[in-house]
């Protein structure tokens, strides 16, 4: 085995090519269990590209992706889930003709392989299942919603059942891309607190274009440039380094921040 142990998920020497234009360049990055990371360049720097070789949607033409020490790198998507690897999309993936609460059992059932809609809505949710989830409405504040058509949530309520639905799953990583894509000020604080909560619990990675929204939530951060990560470790000194005050904030400072 070849990975570094410390780490729950973790790509090593990724390259990733569109055609003759390479993404992604060489990337080792990874998570220890708990971590909260995040991932941030400018447009067009690669964290999608790289995200997606987490989340299995990609694959690269170079380098490994292990979790827990197993090679998944071959694994798909629906695979990684089954082993705890969860993602939310930039695109809000939510049901809107659906209650909060069915969308919530719906999450729930399609992780764990019994997504027989006669059971969700018609036949006995059993109890344990009903009460975990009541729990993660509580927990996300949405249990006075619970009942509301999620199509009449505001796009930041929704974003917040987002998380909540891939949380329910209890899965034990947890890959963002954007997730405060569209949202104002205040519905972006509201998704930090949610996130807030996790922290110690899960093992996050949000991806961002502005550090200035996740500066204070996330303990670590990696930094990419033009497909390559210029740099990554403890927030502060990261964005304090070197390297990332030549490569990263002199040329995209006001674009990023
Ligand atoms: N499916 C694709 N086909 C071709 N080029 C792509 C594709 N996805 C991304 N790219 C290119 O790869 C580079 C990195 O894109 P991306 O990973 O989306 O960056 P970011 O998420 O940091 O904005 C960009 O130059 C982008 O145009
Ligand atoms: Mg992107």
């Amino acid at each position: 085995m070849n990975s570094n142990s410390e780490m729950i998920i973790q790509a090593q020497n990724i390259t990733k090519r569109f055609g003759g234009m390479v993404a992604v360049n060489n990337v080792t990055f990874g998570l220890k269990k708990n971590e909260v990371a995040g991932l941030i360049g400018a447009n067009g720097a690669g964290k999608t590209t790289f995200f997606n070789i987490l989340t299995g949607n990609y694959f690269p033409e170079e380098g490994k992706v292990y979790y827990k020490g197993e090679d998944i790198t071959d694994l798909t998507p629906e695979s990684r889930v089954d082993l705890g690897i969860m993602r939310t999309f930039q695109l809000a993936s939510t049901f809107d003709n659906l209650k909060v609460i069915d969308n919530m059992r719906l999450a729930f059932y399609r992780a764990n392989n019994r997504a027989s809609l006669r059971n969700i809505f018609f036949t006995r949710i059993d109890r344990i299942v009903s009460e975990k989830i009541d729990e993660c409405l509580e927990t996300f504040g949405l249990t006075k919603m619970a009942d509301r058509l999620t199509g009449n949530l505001s796009l930041g309520e929704k974003r917040i059942l987002e998380i909540a639905m891939s949380i329910v799953t209890d899965p034990e990583v947890l890959l963002l891309d954007e997730p405060f894509a569209g949202l104002s000020d205040g519905e972006i604080n509201e998704c930090l607190d949610v996130l807030r909560q996790q922290v110690g619990k899960k093992t996050i990675l949000i991806v961002e274009h502005k550090i200035s929204k996740i500066e204070n939530l996330v303990q670590t951060v990696g930094v990419m440039v033009e497909g390559v990560m210029i740099a990554a470790g403890e927030t502060k000194a990261t964005l304090n380094s070197e390297r990332v005050r030549q490569e990263y904030w002199k040329t995209a400072q006001d674009d990023c921040y």
